[in-house]
């Protein structure tokens, strides 16, 4: 690229550097002023990070690192001379993870997945995981966590949809972002990723993903833009895709134009690992290289450092960009207080046990109840429970998120597979076991396992018994999509043989998407654990046994067939590792339950369904409309809201938690579904509350590319409260001027 190119490309950046020095905070001006002081060679040091561990693998390891008491995901070197930490990051979202590479290390508390805290619509245990999960970091000198896993699930063959928080930008956003204040609250700098549209797994390194820019905004984009308000997360990590074209981690018009342009964001910009082939992405909008080995690995690309050294001396890479790179950087180390650490936290691993427990609790969902649950407690019963290692533990997702728990895990089975992420497939499992909290929560009950070995031998087991638990695994994880809805290891033969033997079956479910169960019909009630932590075998026995009412909902739309999904086929799926694929998610802002609504489908279970073993109804829907104020914080100024007040009362006979959902269900000449608002209310029989919900205004509108503003057109706006987004109780109408705002 030539100087001329080189300084254009930088332009959106100087424009915003200039804005932002008119209301710099303290943490910019110390960053502005550290900067100053430093070497050139202390500024390109900060640009990259190599992988914190020496066991590399297929990875040379950084001798550097060689000194660290705790090895993790990402090492860059401190600067002591000016009061610089050594930056170290670690994996992350479902709490620290080690992939075997301390193996001093006795364990971290294993939280359940992100898509639990998802269902539980509950943005306090995300903030409280958060805040357990970085002291967990900090006694180990963690200081950046690679957590806040937000990605859309645009696709339920995703593998790493057990990450992230389902489908919804207003959840997905609510939550991540209560992750991230969790985290930082406790002075450890937490990432936002992976940005963006890093929506399948299938060749993510070669994937190009094709999507409507404005529907971007709408839907993926909008999802990064609320959590980034509402948390300022220190960093934002970069997906392995392209987008339109141009990587994710050099794509120019998102870095620069989008992040740090139109929303104006202060922090930094990371890579993921292996996810900068080249160093022009500086260019683009990329502050810091991360686990350079990997690049050096997949692409042949020497580390940062050099490169940018080089493009410097040559002009290349302007000096405004050198120290906007390495501010940004320094910047939210001061604004996080990573320099200002006092003596490591406490970890009360007990206390953090529960939390793990609380999310399993209030993520489990109970999809279909036939009056089967829940079950009597205090009679001879005789269960037979039936397959998914219940005997052992409950299972986890896999990749660089896993998290191997106090104590090690149960049992660990190779499970492998292609390319680099096939090494790190496993069937983990937690103790305690289903069978032994069954055993707890039942005390009067005959409890007898069979491993579900093959279907006959598990239906004769299943008619024995008064009533059959069978549970049903599936191991998803990073770098693998799921080539259909199935079971494996021939796990619903064997369901539909002990329903077909017992007709009193009821089905707990571990996976992290949603799957087909063609013996759904047959069978009396299904509950989804998900990946339900260390603690979920006694969460599920809880909800079994009715000492927890289930209060989770789905975050994820469960399809009938994949023929109802935006993708029947998934361009690429089966492709050898390594070739480029291009998908295309025409479906663009219409995710999850909004393509079901405009296209009028019905799913199997819709987005936010979840039933309890109490009931509840809503009343006095009120609605209006005025101009957004901006006075809270979840309503940005500019642009008009919509306010919905209404009653919602527990009108069966026990204590339980609620989930009422606000949504927008047409918009002028348009049919189209949006959730508006939620939130999750704990309620004794008979009690009622008010609950008031002021929208968004984004969640009103849609963007207009050409004005590069959201628009809300004038005219009628149909709001439904509902208990999920299939089936909506009440509605209301009202009328909105109209117009252009914001950014
Ligand atoms: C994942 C990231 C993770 C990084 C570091 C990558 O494989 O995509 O989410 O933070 O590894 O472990």
């Amino acid at each position: 690229m030539n100087r001329l190119l080189a300084s254009l490309s930088a332009l959106p950046l100087l424009v915003g550097s200039v804005q932002a020095l008119a209301q710099e905070s303290e943490a910019d001006v110390r960053a502005r002023e550290t900067e100053q002081q430093m070497t050139d060679d202390e500024r390109f040091s900060l640009l990259i990070s190599v992988l914190g561990t020496v066991e590399g693998g297929a990875l040379p390891p950084d001798p550097r690192v060689a000194h660290l008491e705790n090895p993790s995901a990402g090492w860059t070197p401190g600067i002591p001379r000016l009061g610089i930490p050594d930056l170290q990051s670690s994996d992350a979202s479902m709490g620290v993870t080690n992939p075997g590479y301390r193996p001093d290390d006795e364990g971290a508390t294993a939280f359940p997945a992100s898509i639990v805290v998802g269902a539980s619509f509950n943005p306090e245990l995300a903030r409280e995981g958060g805040v357990a999960i970085a002291r967990e970091a900090r006694i180990r000198g963690f200081n950046i966590m690679l957590a806040g896993g937000m990605n859309l699930a645009r696709d339920v063959r995703n593998g790493r949809n057990f990450e992230y928080y389902g489908e919804d930008p207003l959840l997905s956003a609510v939550l991540a972002s209560e992750q991230v204040n969790g985290i930082q609250s406790q002075q450890v700098v937490s990432t936002l990723k992976h940005y963006t549209l890093n929506a399948n797994e299938t060749n993510r390194h070669w994937l190009d993903a094709i999507i409507d820019p404005a529907e971007h905004r709408e839907s993926d984009l909008l999802a990064f833009q609320i959590a980034i308000e509402r948390s300022e997360p220190g960093a934002i990590m970069t997906g392995y895709n392209k987008i339109n074209g141009e990587y994710a981690g050099g794509n120019r018009h998102l870095l620069n134009e989008v992040l740090k342009g139109a929303w104006g964001y202060r922090g930094y910009v990371m890579s993921d690992w292996g996810a900068t082939p080249e160093w022009q992405f500086a260019l683009h909008g990329l502050d810091q290289e991360s686990g350079a080995q990997a690049d050096k690995f997949l692409w042949g690309s020497e580390p940062f450092t050099e490169p940018l050294r080089q493009a410097h001396a040559q002009g290349k890479l302007p000096k405004e960009r050198l120290s906007d790179m390495v501010r940004r950087i320094l910047r939210s180390a001061y604004a996080v207080g990573i320099d200002k650490w006092g003596p490591a936290p406490t970890v009360d691993t007990a206390k953090h046990d529960e939390i793990a427990l609380d999310i399993a609790r209030q993520g489990i969902v109970l999809l279909k109840n036939e009056a089967a649950l829940p079950l009597a407690t205090d009679e001879p019963l005789k269960i037979a429970v039936v397959g998914g290692h219940a005997q052992q533990g409950v299972i986890s997702g896999t990749g660089s998120g896993a998290v191997a728990p106090v104590g090690g895990f149960v049992s660990v089975t190779e499970i492998g597979g292609a390319g680099l992420m096939g090494k790190h497939r496993k069937l983990f499992l937690f103790q305690p076991s289903p069978v032994d909290e069954l055993r707890k929560a039942f005390p009067s009950a005959q409890i007898d396992f069979d491993p579900g070995y093959t279907p006959a031998e598990a239906a004769l087991t299943a008619r024995r018994a008064d009533v059959v638990i069978a549970f049903g695994i599936r191991v998803e994880g990073e770098g693998f999509d799921l080539p259909d809805l199935s079971l494996p290891w021939g796990q619903d033969a064997v369901i539909d043989a002990v329903a077909a033997a017992n007709p009193n079956t009821i089905v707990v479910l571990q996976t992290g998407n949603p799957v087909s169960m063609p013996w759904r019909d047959k069978v009396r009630a299904i509950v989804q654990a998900w990946y339900p932590g260390q603690a979920g075998s006694r969460a599920i026995a809880e909800v079994l046994a009715g000492k927890v009412n289930p209060s989770g909902r789905t975050p994820i739309t469960w399809p009938m067939s994949l023929a109802d999904t935006p993708r029947p086929t998934l361009a690429g799926l089966g492709t050898p590792w390594g070739t480029p694929i291009t998908i295309r998610y025409d479906e663009g802002a219409e995710v999850g339950y909004r393509w079901y609504a405009k296209k009028d489908v019905k799913p199997l279970y819709a987005f936010g369904h979840g039933l309890s073993y109490t009931r509840f109804s809503y009343d006095d829907l009120k609605i209006s409309a005025g101009a957004a104020a901006g006075a809270k914080a979840d309503v940005p100024a500019g642009g008009e809201t919509v306010t919905a007040s209404f009653t919602v009362t527990n009108t069966g006979d026990r204590e339980g938690a609620d989930v009422p959902q606000l949504y927008l269900t047409a918009a002028p000449n348009e049919k189209r579904m949006r959730l508006l608002g939620f939130e999750r209310v704990v309620l004794k029989p008979g009690e009622s509350r008010q609950l008031t919900f002021t929208v968004d205004p984004r969640l009103l509108a849609r963007f207009d590319g050409k004005a590069n503003q959201w628009r809300i057109a004038e005219g009628a706006y149909r709001i439904a409260l509902g208990k999920s987004a299939g089936d909506l109780l009440l509605t209301e109408s009202t009328k909105l001027e109209g117009g252009l705002f914001g950014k």
